[in-house]
């Protein structure tokens, strides 16, 4: 097809686009795409070259520096940023790499793919308990659980929030254990003015459907070493080295063992145009989330019915979602369900945090992983208390604010 011919075809289906009736009136995400995003995605699909190429490349450049890592690769999705970082850690040419059976701490509150590259890489995850106020673990949790077969520690900054990164890092730098840091919930927030997911060895993003920007799918793991970077560019494609030579030669060599996560050009369009804006995504959400807090504890129902997930002291949030803890209440049949259903009926989407306590699904089991159900309190109040409803990238009216604030404030009546 001629190129004219394409754009033409492109253009006709701009004209025709239907609005897209969505089935919650207050969703998870709502659109999520400009019409910039559109135009840069159509770029590339009028280029004919959908595969990983120069786009990418700018994209991991212009993401790296931003962030402040030396080094950014784009992969298909954050949980292939968490696979390649923890099969980094025990590729053979990786000087100080990790045994088979060594033991990587991980919260319990996590998602499937923080937990289970771990796994896949022939380590020994132990899960670790967070914190209730910020749903992230602390150093003294960490210090309590490390042994002598600690070699890795996966910390998870959920919804935009964050652990002591600064204290976390020097102590286990000192203890010569390796910091994964699974940012793929909290791009753009920083701590202490660094941005998060540079402070581990490896950070890794998502930039799945409603995380802070979105590429479709896709996701960028960033690092500081030459060598781990080498060795990330070569499992990210069946283990080559093309990308690692410096002429960029088109050679079939294998010199290491390697997947296929290359990203698609398309995505990588659509990331560096909404990571330009990521600032004004970042505001917007924080003004919308102070806005409900506001309306919820200000209005006449209000009875403390709720706790609001807190911001660790010294971090500038991206938030990612606006979570709730539900407090005790007097009703002695309250059910968290129920309420929850109600939420959907209205058509207020929600969710679990992450994926709750992950010891309660059914895989666990399956793969045999021990744990202390009672090391890990605060996970399961989170699970069993707290749910999340979404946080949208557009300002919210007046009239949308006080809907959500009188549904949220008939939760004793469930
Ligand atoms: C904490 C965390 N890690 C990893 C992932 C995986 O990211 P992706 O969906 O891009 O594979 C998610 C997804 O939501 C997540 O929340």
């Amino acid at each position: 097809m001629k190129y004219q011919d394409k754009l033409r075809l492109i253009k006709k289906i701009f004209q025709g686009k239907k609005v897209n009736k969505k089935n919650f009136s207050y969703p998870l995400l709502t659109d999520g795409y400009s019409s910039s995003d559109l135009r840069e995605a159509s770029k590339i699909l009028l280029s004919g070259k959908l595969t990983m190429s120069k786009t990418t490349k700018k994209f991991e450049k212009f993401f790296a520096k931003k962030i402040g890592a030396k080094y950014a690769l784009m992969v298909n999705s954050g949980s292939s940023a968490n696979l390649l970082s923890l099969f980094c850690l025990i590729n053979p040419f990786k000087k100080k790499r990790l045994k088979k059976g060594d033991e990587c701490l991980v919260p319990a509150l996590c998602w499937s793919t923080s937990l289970w590259p771990i796994i896949q890489a022939g380590l020994k995850p132990v899960f670790v308990d967070v914190n209730l106020d910020t749903f992230t673990t602390d150093l003294n949790i960490i210090k309590k659980n490390i042994t002598k077969k600690t070699k890795a520690v996966m910390i998870l900054n959920v919804l935009g929030n964050c652990s002591e990164m600064e204290k976390i890092k020097r102590y286990l730098n000192k203890k010569k254990i390796y910091l994964i840091e699974d940012t793929c919930e909290a791009l753009g927030s920083k701590y202490k003015k660094k941005f998060l997911g540079t402070y581990g060895d490896f950070g890794t993003y998502s930039f799945y459907y409603s995380h802070q920007i979105t590429s479709g799918e896709g996701g960028m793991v960033v690092c500081n070493s030459k060598e781990d970077y080498n060795i990330l560019k070569s499992l990210r494609a069946h283990g080559w080295d093309r990308e690692i030579k410096k002429n960029n030669s088109t050679e079939f060599n294998f010199v290491n063992e390697g997947f296929n996560l290359r990203p698609l050009e398309v995505s990588a369009a659509i990331g560096l145009n909404q990571f330009r804006r990521l600032k004004k995504l970042k505001d917007i959400r924080k003004k919308n989330r102070n806005n409900l807090i506001k309306s919820i504890t200000s209005s006449k129902k209000w009875s403390n019915q709720f706790s609001f997930f807190k911001p660790r002291k010294n971090l500038d949030p991206s938030w990612f979602g606006f979570p709730l803890m539900i407090n005790k209440n007097k009703n002695k049949n309250f059910n968290k369900n129920r309420f929850l259903r109600y939420l959907n009926i209205n058509r207020v989407e929600n969710r679990p945090i992450i994926s709750g306590n992950f010891i309660n699904q059914p895989a666990i089991k399956k793969y045999n992983i021990k744990f202390k159900r009672s090391d890990l309190k605060n996970s399961q109040e989170i699970e069993d208390r707290g749910f999340f409803i979404g946080l949208p990238t557009q300002i919210l009216d007046k009239n949308k604010i006080n809907k959500i604030t009188n549904l949220l404030l008939n939760v004793n009546n469930f």
